[in-house]
């Protein structure tokens, strides 16, 4: 992991304290579907953050590792309620104005581990994604994790999140994202891009709720 990249983002774990006082910018929030040290995912989460930044808005970057979940069960719910860092997350997207979620490709399918926090998204507010979500995957092989984001696609639409159509898989991403340079010019181009469109549909949506 870069510490270029971490030293100028909020990533540790949040608090919302550090959401009191901010402006018109758009609030986005990335994360990654990979808990792992050196997680590409989370490089290219962070980097997305870092784009975000650069464009004007608040970016905050979220290490899921802070936050562990139990896996989803209906009679821990019972039983235990909602877990603190499940409400906790959710409280960070509740003041997001725009998602960036990058996840790897296990077995032609994204991880277990965004599928368990969005199963415990959804037990606190059915509507919590409703805002304008990019999705991303990034792996060392040929298709960069392409083949899991239609899956993770069906299951935010499911969950009321506008996913762009614009989306990004960084194939060879060991190099893309952690060669010697950090992460290469085009990938930087293509996360600019992406970001850029979701700050663009962050805005709309902020707007229309002005107007509203
Ligand atoms: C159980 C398992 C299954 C995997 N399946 C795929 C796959 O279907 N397609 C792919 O491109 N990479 C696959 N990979 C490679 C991961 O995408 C790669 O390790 C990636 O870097 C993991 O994400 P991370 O770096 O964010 O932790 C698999 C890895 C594991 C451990």
């Amino acid at each position: 992991m870069q510490d270029g990249l971490l030293g100028c983002l909020w990533y540790r774990r949040a608090s919302m304290r550090q959401h009191e006082g901010l402006g018109v910018k758009s609030v986005i929030i990335t994360f990654a579907g990979s808990t792992r040290r050196q997680s590409l995912n989370k490089m290219l989460a962070i980097s997305a953050a870092v784009e975000a930044k650069r464009l004007g808005a608040e970016a905050l970057f979220v290490d899921l590792a802070e936050y562990p979940l139990p896996l989803y069960n209906e009679d821990f719910e019972d039983l235990e309620g909602i877990p603190a860092n499940a409400l906790a997350l959710g409280e960070l997207i509740r003041h997001a104005d725009g998602l960036f979620i990058a996840s790897p490709e296990y077995n032609g399918a994204y991880s277990a581990l965004l599928k368990n926090m969005l199963d415990w998204l959804s037990r606190i507010d059915r509507n919590i994604l409703s805002r304008p979500t990019a999705i991303a995957s990034a792996s060392p092989g040929r298709r960069g994790g392409a083949n899991g984001l239609d899956a993770l696609r069906a299951v935010l639409e499911h969950m009321r999140a506008p996913v762009m159509v614009h989306q990004l898989s960084v194939p060879n991403a060991d190099v893309a994202l952690n060669g010697s340079n950090g992460v290469d010019a085009n990938t930087t181009e293509a996360i600019r891009d992406v970001i850029g469109s979701l700050l663009r549909q962050s805005q709309l949506a902020k707007s229309s709720v002005t107007a509203a």
